[in-house]
């Protein structure tokens, strides 16, 4: 087979990096990929002159290689509606569809969505007047939670802890319209507290098949101290996340969307993914959906998976996930990200990255901002690279993965040294 994987980032190099072990697959292209793509095995190909917002573009490649299945990484293309595209010229491809993507593309939509169908998520209010907006901030205090309704590439939620940083935020979206059209509608919800974990499914339309549990490190700096980044290291699995709340998860959050999708008429297929707060009582509430999998959750879950995962997406097609039994490495994976210098601002680019050390049984290396420049490879993007390691505990996979980030060098190279520490707490 020839499988297409739409995107750049490290989950996208994972995903890629696993179906690429499938005997049943020939040739993985990965568009536009990075510098690790091509450098990895002579099965990944990256297309670097294939964007991913150009849909069109990508199809039509899709048609020329005979393509037999593509998965697609961000949530860009999905809200721009790359599957119903795909699907419309007979192409295989796993997914939801535009309408479906709303879970992710529209918060508003997502919270309607699970006030309706009675899922457990913070209390809200949606508003496009930014004196209304100003009027509820007052009536419920702080601290309070400020969320564009679209796609806002990870600045469109403001975790207000006072007044002001509430109202500054309002006036950002609705007044300054400073987020463009993402931000002309935003949700103003209930500051929820606890732990937050990743709960992934694939989800074939009907039939939900949980993948590892992983809990991802938002804060550029130790302690979760600093500002907000797409993610700074990930583990799984996530300890937070016990045989209780896994069920718990499934039957008040998971299954009541997946049916409920259904009963609107907008059947979701792809992965699932829902955001969690674990309160202190083991309460969980849903933090927000998307409709993809996450980065860097990906990369420790694509380390830890044995199974063959294009058989599972021949299943995802077939709507037969309930047959498969996923099949995982039982040691802990954990991922420590480095990113680039002044990241998550405009992060610099072009410096060189040596020192990345050859992929063995207990550590592995997916590229994310790098490209190849004359034979170089240098960073190209704020998260730059992911180090996955793999040992019998958290702390052994950390430190399996803190000694492969020591022998990786880059000018302005930024990560976290703590990455697994609540799990280690445990
Ligand atoms: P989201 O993109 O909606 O997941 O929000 C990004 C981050 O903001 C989450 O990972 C949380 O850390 C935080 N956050 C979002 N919603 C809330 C909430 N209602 N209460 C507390 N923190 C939140
Ligand atoms: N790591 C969080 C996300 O992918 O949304």
């Amino acid at each position: 087979m020839k499988i297409l994987v739409v995107g750049s980032g490290g989950r996208e190099h994972a995903i890629a990096w696993h179906i690429a072990k499938s005997p049943k697959v020939q040739m993985v292209f990965v568009a536009p990929g990075n510098g690790g793509t091509p450098l990895d095995t002579k099965y990944l190909h990256g297309i670097s002159n294939l964007p991913i917002t150009d849909i069109k573009e990508l199809a039509q490649f899709a048609i020329d290689e005979k393509i037999d299945y593509t998965v697609v990484g961000p949530e860009k293309p999905l809200s721009e509606g790359i599957v119903d595209l795909f699907r419309s010229k007979g192409l295989k491809i796993f997914g939801p569809t535009q309408k479906a993507a709303q879970l992710e593309s529209s918060k508003d939509f997502a919270k309607a969505f699970m006030k309706r169908h009675k899922i457990p998520t913070a209390d809200y209010a949606t508003f496009h007047d930014a004196a209304a907006a100003h009027d509820y901030v007052n009536l419920k205090g702080a601290p309070i939670v400020i969320k564009a309704d679209g796609l806002a590439a990870g600045k469109g939620v403001v975790v207000a802890m006072t007044l002001e940083e509430a109202h500054q935020a309002v006036e950002m979206m609705l007044s300054d319209n400073q987020l463009g059209q993402a931000g002309a509608r935003v949700v103003i919800e209930e500051f929820l507290m606890g732990e937050e974990a990743s709960f992934i499914v694939m989800v074939d339309g009907k039939n939900i098949l949980a993948l590892a549990t992983s809990q991802d490190h938002k804060r550029l700096l130790d302690h979760d101290q600093g500002p907000n980044t797409g993610g700074m290291g990930a583990y799984s699995p996530a300890p937070i996340v016990t045989p209780e709340i896994h069920a718990k998860v499934l039957r008040e959050i998971i299954k009541p969307t997946v049916q409920g999708m259904e009963k609107d008429g907008i059947p979701f297929t792809g992965f699932l993914y829902a955001g969690l707060m674990i309160d202190a009582q083991k309460n969980v509430k849903t933090l927000e959906f998307n409709c993809r999998m996450g980065d860097p959750e990906t990369q420790p879950i694509m380390t830890r998976l044995k199974s063959d995962f294009v058989d599972t997406l021949i299943h995802a097609e077939q709507q037969t996930l309930n047959e498969v039994e996923l099949e995982w490495d039982p040691r802990v994976a954990l991922g420590v990200v480095m990113a680039s210098y002044n990241y998550p601002n405009t992060p610099r680019t072009g410096d060189e990255i040596i020192g990345i050390p050859q992929e063995t049984e207990h550590h592995v290396v997916f590229h994310a901002g790098t490209t190849l420049n004359n034979g170089k490879l240098v960073t190209n993007g704020g998260r730059v690279l992911c180090v996955v390691g793999l040992d019998g505990n958290v702390k052994g996979a950390q430190t399996r993965a803190y000694e492969a980030v020591s022998q990786i060098r880059f000018d302005g190279a930024q990560f976290r040294n703590d990455i697994g520490y609540r799990a280690i707490k445990k």
